[in-house]
């Protein structure tokens, strides 16, 4: 069995910095020919002129032979000003600006406290038509962790979209039933879902026995929302598209006392993709979520070249170099159904 597809886009990916590129960047660019490269470096990406060199350094790192073309954010600090979302959008290579609940995250302590503060930088992002990208948790301590993005809806983004009704939103790595209906219910916002959402539930991650390398933020929910996950995700529908949030770390910082948030996706995710819209009967579905609804929504064109998956079984290497660390790679040690040829 053989699926030749429109070559995907990862629209949230994390590729970090320095020598850990030579691992993150060929794993993407062997399968996606664009990626929305997050800005949560040590220090974050907050002027365009840091972006740029960012993503040099990206090219940089690419293999001779590889395309690739990194689509670069900008941090959404609290003194992120008006006249830097202009220059942003004059940018030929800046595609949108990320939003950070202040503590929500992993480097997330530059990130916004209080929407207010940054309303006026918003408001110029509508009026020019950049889109803002959400990793939409609330931070309060004491809202559960497994409710965040839900109030995060209630609290944050629903009085937000009614604030700014002509602002381009992208909410991130969805986990919820609630944001699958919160963003239907808004036909004008898109939201991405990654591989692991789509595979694991939290059960996976915490019954039997801990497993850190499944811990991810937002933290896998109960089942009934990954079905609610698969549901939109192999649906067709425009506004759901694929976004990794391929986020190494060294596996030293994932098995540890306070281990990090974070899964390596990037080197299997089309693979895994596939197995999943497969196991669900929608293969006839994947193009449109990895290749189709992406630039669509982007307003950027759609790619012109094709990648072939085979039908044809691997076993996923369970670790690879990362810097002068190592890093776990998901589902490693255990099969994958599909292959990139
Ligand atoms: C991401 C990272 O490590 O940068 N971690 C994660 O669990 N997804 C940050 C993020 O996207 O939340
Ligand atoms: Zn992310």
């Amino acid at each position: 069995m053989e699926l030749t597809l429109t070559r995907p886009d990862d629209w949230h990916l994390h590729l970090r910095d320095d020598a850990a590129l030579l691992t993150t960047v060929p794993d993407t660019a062997r399968t996606f020919h664009r990626a929305i490269v997050m800005p949560n470096l040590k220090p974050p990406v907050t002027t365009v002129e840091a972006a740029i060199g960012y993503r040099e350094r990206i090219l940089d790192a690419l293999p001779s032979g590889m395309s690739f073309d990194p689509l670069m954010t900008l941090y959404l600090a609290p003194e992120l000003s008006p006249s830097t979302i202009r220059e942003a959008v004059a940018s030929a290579h800046i595609q949108g600006v990320k939003l950070y609940p202040r503590g929500a995250t992993t480097n997330s302590d530059a990130g916004v406290a209080n929407l207010n503060g940054v309303m006026t930088t918003l408001e110029t992002m509508a009026e020019v038509g950049l889109p803002l990208l959400i990793h939409g948790e609330v931070t309060d301590r004491s809202i559960d962790i497994f409710d965040r993005e839900a109030v995060f809806l209630d609290k944050t983004l629903g009085p937000l979209m009614e604030r700014l009704p002509t602002l381009r939103v992208v909410l991130e790595h969805i986990t919820t039933e609630d944001s699958v209906d919160f963003v239907k219910a808004h036909p004008e916002m898109g939201a991405t879902i990654t591989v692991h959402h789509l595979m694991y539930e939290r059960n996976d991650m915490l019954a039997g026995g801990i497993r850190p390398h499944l811990y991810c933020l937002p933290i896998l929910k109960r089942s009934s929302h990954r079905d609610a996950l698969i549901e939109a995700a192999t649906s067709g529908e425009g506004q759901f598209f694929l976004g990794t949030d391929s986020a190494p770390h060294a596996i030293s910082d994932k098995e540890s006392d306070c281990g990090c948030a974070g899964c390596y996706t990037a080197p299997f995710a089309l693979e895994l993709y596939a197995e999943v819209f497969e196991t669900h009967g929608k293969l006839d579905r994947l193009e449109a979520f990895a290749s189709l609804n992406g630039p669509d929504f982007y307003g950027l064109p759609r790619n012109t070249d094709t990648v072939t998956l085979i039908k044809k079984e691997s076993i996923i290497p369970l670790a690879k170099a990362f810097g002068e660390k190592e890093v776990r790679i998901l589902r490693g040690g255990e099969p994958v159904t599909w292959s990139v040829i």
